[in-house]
């Protein structure tokens, strides 16, 4: 019993780790971040804070939380050779592609913050990493338009600089719509963190053979990608365009539910919820709010919510309680802010680096800490004697 919460004792056996960051009741479909649900903060506050918050423990006070965003700021650069990793890459790379190369080359560049062992050392790859990876994924962009890179404005905040250098030319003045700044720091919010996630357990397992917090990150990145977890924004979004209108919703949802059809309603079903996925709910009033303050009437949006709809009347997804997951909402705003679907994911990874941090940060200061190994039940054959191949 650790406060308001107590633990089954089979659940503490099953538990890959402790954790004091992020608690999900799937059946209720609760997520806290330190104690603080979800829609209070992506409500209320910003995506700073809650980068703060997940580091620290606590919500920082005016002063905290201006430091904390100044250092942020003055790690937005990035090594300038590193510009010429992009140039090494096709023009049609998958943004992610580009994104799992980069950040696992960091280390190559940043010696002075690969020592896990040296406290102040962990605190600067933090940062380093929450700072660049808007750099990182904005040059990846401009790279797949060829456009020119453009250069951090630290005038700016985390969020607003993220989008002028995604989508500002040098030709013309940029000033980023507060509507947009403030639809995208609300997406990086409900993306921060997520407890024992694929791509958070795969950081966590990296880190607990002491492998550099760039190479980590980069693991993380690379099991994001898949369409099961992070890549489902990008395949929800082009499900929803495929649809097209309502009416094909029924073949879709028939499919969906053929066990000999591979096909998956995209943004739908959780591991762990089994309940409206909270952050759902967020998105599915940002995405109209979003759309009716840029005037935009997209038809997926329309298209989503009749799915939606249909899913949840739907005795099968009422049987094996399947709702709508953080991926089903997304990709309409995305879409409505300009970014091509390619960019969905490496959006996740630039919002989930706060959170595979701040786990990694949790696992390494550990001093109980081991490597992680996972074991399996064995269900190949028993032990036999070789036999040379002359007699096979
Ligand atoms: C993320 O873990 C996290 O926290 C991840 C994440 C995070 O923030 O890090 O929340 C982000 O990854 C969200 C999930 C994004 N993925 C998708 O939207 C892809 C579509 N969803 C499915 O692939 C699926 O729901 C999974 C992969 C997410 C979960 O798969 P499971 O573990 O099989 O889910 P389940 O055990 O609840 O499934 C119960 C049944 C199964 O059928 P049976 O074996 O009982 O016959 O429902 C079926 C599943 O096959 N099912 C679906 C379905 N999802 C599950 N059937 C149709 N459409 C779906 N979307």
């Amino acid at each position: 019993t650790t406060g308001a919460f107590t633990y089954d004792p089979g659940f503490t056996s099953t538990a890959s780790c402790w954790s004091k960051l992020t608690y999900i009741d799937g059946d209720q479909g609760i997520l806290l971040h330190r104690g603080y649900p979800i829609d209070q903060l992506a409500e209320q506050s910003s995506f700073m804070e809650v980068a703060y918050l997940l580091l620290n423990g606590e919500l920082p006070g005016k002063a905290e939380l201006e430091t904390f965003t100044n250092t942020i700021t003055r790690h937005t650069m990035l090594h300038e050779q590193l510009s010429t990793f992009y140039r090494g890459f096709r023009r049609d790379a998958h943004p992610m592609a580009i994104m799992c190369g980069v950040v696992g080359a960091l280390s190559a560049f940043y010696h002075d913050s690969t020592d896990i062992n040296d406290p102040q050392q962990r605190v600067i790859a933090s940062h380093r990493l929450i700072a660049k990876m808007p750099t990182i994924a904005a040059m990846a962009y401009k790279y797949s338009v060829g456009q020119p890179f453009v250069y951090p404005d630290n005038t700016l905040s985390y969020t607003a600089n993220f989008l002028k250098m995604t989508f500002s030319v040098p030709a013309e003045e940029y000033v980023p719509d507060p509507v947009i700044v403030d639809a995208m720091d609300k997406i990086f919010i409900l993306h921060a963190d997520h407890e024992q996630n694929a791509s958070t357990s795969t950081v966590r397992l990296a880190g607990s053979s002491g492998a550099n917090p760039f190479a980590c990150i980069a693991a993380g990145i690379a099991c994001l990608w898949g369409p099961a977890h992070g890549g489902a924004n990008e395949a929800a979004l082009n499900m929803l365009r495929e649809i097209g209108t309502p009416d094909r919703i029924p073949e879709y949802i028939a499919r969906a539910k053929n066990k000999d059809d591979p096909f998956r309603l995209m943004g739908f079903g959780h591991r762990v919820y089994k309940n409206f996925d909270p952050r759902a709910k967020v998105l599915s009033k940002a995405a109209s709010d979003v759309l009716d303050r840029l005037g935009i009437s997209d038809p997926v949006l329309d298209t989503a919510r009749e799915l939606e709809q249909i899913a949840l009347k739907d005795q099968y997804f009422i049987d094996k309680k399947l709702y709508p997951n953080v991926d089903f909402y997304s990709g309409v705003i995305l879409s409505a802010i300009g970014f091509p679907t390619t960019m969905f994911t490496v959006l996740f990874a630039l919002a989930r680096t706060v959170g595979w941090v701040a786990q990694w940060n949790e696992m390494i200061s550990d001093p109980e800490q081991k490597i992680g190994r996972p074991r399996q039940l064995y269900t190949g054959p028993t032990q036999r004697d070789y036999v040379p191949v002359a007699q096979r």
